[in-house]
Parts: structure tokens; sequence; C-alpha cells
């Protein structure tokens, strides 16, 4: 992989290189958060967030952010009716990525940005956030850029953002080409009503190593990583076959296997990375227990301590039986 190209430069093959507001202010634009059920783990070019492997997501409906940009006299992040500071990493983080798109010389904005998703839930938002801002840059500096594009451009923010760009089920495929324009995600043409997903929050305090550090230190220093494309590229099958054949044991299976598959890589890279607290460990128990009783009930985890369960609208009553507290999502509807 060369080492010259930039998310500027690959940017600059598709824009112009002067871009202005088409209006001072425009409306929120709205992204949805996604859980991956195959995931994304290691990047073959860091630059881009070019992944290893294609994943495949289920989009969490309403829950995600709405981000508006307007004129100011300064560069302004707010995240929830919150002014954050300018030296903050998520501050930094959105005016390094409206850079991409305005220039050097581009005017100062202020992005508002509010996410929906329920704080005490402990999910991740750089998804839907990343994917949020990409619309609103689209909107707000009139580029009116196709899908395609707009899910590679918001790659380049967060990986797990080019999938957030779609509601239902969405696969981001990895591509082959150097600048990464065949790396995007795309819709599946497949509903399942009945699909449920449940948030069972173990901590919501920040993590000490993110994704993306994470999944470099993984890459760089597990051995074991050298199955997980291979695994990825098995999972990735069964979930197709299992979501056209409405298969919902062969999904949940899949989907856990394949998140304690990426966290093995995790366990297995120096320094070890352990997510789990004793509590996302009690929670596993309780799944398997439920499945033992006979309660279909599966799940899958992300960088973090927390977990998604997934189960059928007609297991909803049984599965809160074990998790009262959990939050529940209908992602079709
Ligand atoms: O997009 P990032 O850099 O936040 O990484 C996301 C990584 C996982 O959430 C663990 C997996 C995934 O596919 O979403």
């Amino acid at each position: 992989m060369s080492e010259s190209i930039t998310k500027q430069s690959v940017i600059a093959n598709y824009l112009p290189t002067v871009v202005a507001p088409i209006a001072e202010r425009i409306d929120a634009v709205f992204a949805p958060s996604n859980i991956a059920l195959c995931k994304y783990w290691g990047k073959r070019d860091v630059e881009l967030n070019l992944p290893i492997n294609s994943s495949l997501s289920i989009s969490l409906a309403h829950l995600g952010s709405h981000t508006a940009i307007s004129v100011s006299d300064e560069d302004q992040v707010w995240l929830n009716d919150q002014r954050v500071a300018a030296d903050n990493k998520f501050a930094c983080k959105v005016i390094a990525f409206i850079d991409l798109f305005r220039g050097a010389n581009g005017l100062p904005v202020r992005v508002d940005t509010q996410n929906n998703i329920p704080t005490a839930a402990g999910l991740a938002s750089s998804a839907s956030g990343f994917a949020a801002l990409m619309l609103a840059i689209d909107s707000f500096y009139g580029l009116k850029l196709e899908p395609q594009l707009l899910s590679a451009f918001a790659r380049m923010g967060s990986g797990s953002a080019s999938r957030s760009l779609y509601t239902g089920f969405v696969e981001w495929q990895m591509g082959v080409r150097e600048d990464g324009m065949d790396s995007v995600a795309l819709p599946l043409d497949s509903h399942w009503d009945a699909l449920r997903i449940g948030l069972v929050k173990v901590s919501v305090a920040e993590k000490a190593v993110d994704s993306r550090s994470g999944m470099n230190r993984t890459v760089e220093t597990a051995h074991l990583y050298q199955s997980w494309p291979l695994q990825a590229a098995a999972d990735l099958e069964r979930l197709h076959r299992a979501i056209a054949d409405k298969n919902f044991t062969k999904l949940g299976e899949t989907a856990e296997q394949n998140a304690l598959s990426m966290h093995a890589t995790m366990i297995a890279a120096w320094p070890p990375l352990l997510y789990w607290q004793p509590d996302s460990v009690a929670a596993m128990q309780r799944i398997w227990q439920a499945r033992a009783e006979g309660v279909e009930v599966y799940f899958t985890m992300d960088a973090g301590p927390n977990l998604k369960l997934l189960f059928t609208a007609d297991n909803e009553a049984a599965v809160k039986q074990y998790f009262p507290d959990m939050d529940v999502i209908a992602p079709f509807g």
C-alpha cells in the first residue's frame, strides 16, 4: 500500500478545491446508529480506514445522530446542546473532518449534533455521528454526492460510519482499490420485522482504549488475528444465508460467535485488550442459561463492556425476565 495516498488527495479527485456554504444554516440531518453482526476489525490502510474484512450490520432505526451546520464567526462544536471545548478530542475530529471538504481557507462553522441514543445504554455514537456529519456537509456545501461517495467519505471519519448512511441490514464491502473508493457500504434488500435488539448496559464510562487503537494493536501484536479474516468471510456468507432464509438461529449463532472471535483476537494482543467487565461475563452467562432454558436469545458486543441482545418479537417478554432493564429496539419499524 502506497504511503502517499491521503484522505485529502482522494477527496480532491471528486470535489472542487474550494467549496462554499450554500446557506447560512441547514436543517439537521439524521443518520442511524448501527450494530455489526459480522464485525469490522483491522485495517489494511489506517489513513483511509480501509478494512481487512467486509462487515455486515443492522441499523438502529430512529436511534442515531441529528447534525446541523451553520456559518459562524469561529469554529464551534456542540453536542447535545453543550458546547465542546475546542481542544477536546471529539471537537478536533469533527473540525478536522470538515477541513477535508472546506479546504484550508474555509469559513468557520458551528456544528450541532444531537445523539438520541439512550446515554445510559452505553452505545458508541461515532458511526452515526460521522455519517450525519457527512450528510450535513453534503447539504451545507451543496455537494449532492452519490450515496457511494457519501459512504466512502464517511468511512474516512470512522469505518463503521460507512454503514450508517442506510437503514436495515447493510454490508460494507472491503474493496480492493488502493484509494478505497470501492470500500463502501450497500443496503441489503431484506426486511425482518420480527427482529429485536436489546441494549444491556454494563458501564457507560469512557473506555481506556478506543476501537481505532484497539484494532491496530490487535493487527500488530496478536498472532491469533491471522485467523480473523477467514472467520469473518465465512460468517458474512452465513449471515447472508440466514437473512435470506429468515433463519434466526443461524443469524444469532453466527453473530455471537463472530463477536466472541473478535474479542478472542483482542485478548491475544499485547498488551492484552479485555473490554469485558465481571458484569459483562455475568450477562453472557445469563444469556447462555436462558438458551439452555429454551429462550432463544443471542448477543453481540463491540469494543466495550456492553451487550446487544438479539431475539425475535415473540420472545421479548421471556427475554425481559432475564434482562428487565434492557432497552428494546425494533430495527424495522
Ligand atoms: O468505526 P470504528 O473505528 O468505531 O470501529 C468499530 C469497530 C467495532 O464496533 C468493534 C466493529 C464494527 O464493525 O462496528
